[in-house]
């Protein structure tokens, strides 16, 4: 047997029991990284719950000063919107509709408040061409911000329509669980 031979089948040899660990190894992070992404799905879904807190003073000291600064210009200070924002302007985009009771945004669930704020309208209609000039806060505000700032804004609603926003949070989350 030449030893040039042999080279080659013992380096095949070796390599075997290399391969069924790395096979081994590989089966291994598989199901941990499956384990991990359930995980993480779950987490994820648990943490996409984004409640508004009205009644935090915290969140409603750091909200006020946000809405000022980032929403106000187009909400108007109080929250009043742009005057005929149900219309589209010239330049085919809705004017910023209010955010006090006389809106629409106590219809949305807070995730939906959330999910617009931090992604944006084309996100949440899945229509990415969707012109708008509602600005994206994802990168801008954090999502502890977020919630700041629409606590804020719902806190500014007489009891009424924060009580009718609480019960449309609470047929969505039963909308969720079915
Ligand atoms: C540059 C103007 C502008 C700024 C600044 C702005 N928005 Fe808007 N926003 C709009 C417009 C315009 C719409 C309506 C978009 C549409 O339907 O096309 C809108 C819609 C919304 C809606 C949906 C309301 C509903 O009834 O459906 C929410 C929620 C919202 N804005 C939150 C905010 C928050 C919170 C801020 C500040 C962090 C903010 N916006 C800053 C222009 C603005």
């Amino acid at each position: 047997m030449s030893p040039v031979g042999s080279v080659p089948r013992f380096a095949a040899l070796a390599r075997k029991p290399l391969v069924l660990a790395t096979a081994g190894l590989l089966t291994l992070l598989l199901v941990a990284g499956m384990g991990y992404f359930s995980l993480r799905a779950s987490e994820s879904q648990a943490s996409s719950l984004h409640s508004l807190r009205p009644d935090d003073p915290q969140a409603l000291r750091v909200g006020a000063r946000i809405y000022a600064q980032q929403c106000a210009a187009c909400h108007g200070a109080r929250g009043e919107g742009q005057p005929d924002w149900r219309e589209r302007g010239p330049d085919g985009l809705l004017p910023a509709p209010p955010h006090d009771a006389s809106g629409h945004t106590w219809h949305h669930p807070d995730e939906q408040l959330f999910a617009i704020t931090k992604q944006g309208l084309a996100r949440l209609i899945k229509q990415p061409d969707y012109r708008t000039a509602m600005p994206v806060y994802d990168g801008v505000l954090n999502d502890d911000e977020i919630v700041a700032v629409l606590s804020w804004i719902k806190a500014q609603w007489p009891p009424e329509v924060r009580q009718r926003h609480d019960a449309i949070n609470v047929e969505y989350r039963k909308s969720l669980s079915r």
